[in-house]
């Protein structure tokens, strides 16, 4: 039967993801002993920089940024634009096909010292089958005390309050809801101090609370931090520094919102002047 077919083929993938999956964490777990130095700023310099994935498709082409230390960046554009491949390029989980991007002043840093380095929140928050205290803090870096502040901040004391830091989250995080999960990933960002944050924000299943919530919270604790957003929501980048668009992988606006408006207003002016002028122009010809 085509159904049992498909549900196996589905397990076996799962159970491969989650073979890999732990075998890369014990493997990270492992490094944590290695030693790295921390960014000074979260300053990124992205020039003539193109990507692609395995197929060699570039799906980044030619992308010049210049991103300031404490920059708070908005990236938006269509599905399919790039978007997530500048966060995955950024990570360096593939080389480049031409270009450079230099972070705090550096290009050649090793992955464990760049990755160390960033945070991210992504579209699909990751939570590990493991406690809230693992969750928040998987290299065992921080005190009790942090770890409830942080829960604090995150306004998930309250949640984990009876069981405590040893409460078992199970794979995927089923208990708690997708903004519940962001905010876990929000804490151990916050917990590691990054210079460089990314978020993919969600799409579903984040209420505009929870959303207005943690926006407020990366505000307050990421101020001087650089901080990348790719925004489904334009509310959640009307006051960054600056806003990137992507179209079909290239890099086709990035200035203040203000410059924006200013700009896309000229081309409603230029647009309506033309068409007026188009539209003279048959009448003309009609006429004659
Ligand atoms: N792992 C991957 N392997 C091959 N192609 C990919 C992969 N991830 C994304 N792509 C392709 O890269 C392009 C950009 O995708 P993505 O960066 O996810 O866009 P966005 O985040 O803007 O929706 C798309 O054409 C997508 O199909
Ligand atoms: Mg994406």
């Amino acid at each position: 039967m085509p159904d049992e077919i498909s549900t196996e083929k589905n397990k076996n993938k799962f159970e491969f993801n989650r073979k890999t999956a732990n075998a890369n964490l014990e493997r990270i777990l492992k490094s944590k002993d290695n030693k790295y130095e921390a960014l000074k700023s979260g300053k990124v310099s992205i020039r003539d920089f193109s990507y692609a994935y395995a197929n060699n498709n570039p799906v980044l082409k030619s992308i010049n940024l210049e991103i300031n230390h404490g920059d708070k960046i908005g990236v938006i554009g269509r599905t399919g634009a790039g978007k997530s491949s500048l966060i995955s390029a950024l990570y360096r989980i593939r080389p480049p096909l031409s270009g450079i991007v230099e972070i705090d002043g550096q290009i050649d840093r090793s992955l464990f010292e760049l990755r160390i380095n960033l945070s991210i929140i992504p579209q699909e928050p990751i939570i590990f089958a493991d406690s809230v205290r693992v969750n928040l803090d998987p290299f065992d870096s921080y005190s009790e005390d942090e770890l409830w502040n942080i829960l604090e901040s995150i306004g998930l004391k309250n949640k984990f309050k009876e069981d405590g830091l040893e409460h078992e989250l199970d794979e995927g995080g089923k208990t708690l809801s997708v903004g519940e999960k962001q905010l876990v990933c929000l804490g151990r960002a916050m917990l590691k101090k990054s210079k460089i944050l990314f978020i993919d924000e969600a799409t579903a299943n984040v209420d505009l609370e929870t959303d207005a919530f943690i926006q407020t919270q990366i505000r307050k604790l990421f101020k001087n931090a650089t901080v990348i957003t790719i925004a489904h929501r334009l509310k959640t980048i009307v006051d960054s520094d600056k806003i990137a668009i992507l179209e079909k992988g290239k890099l086709v606006e990035f200035e203040s919102p203000k410059q924006l408006i200013k700009v896309s207003q000229l081309r409603c002016k230029s647009y309506n002047s033309n068409n007026r002028q188009r539209h003279q122009s048959t009448k003309t010809y009609h006429t004659f």
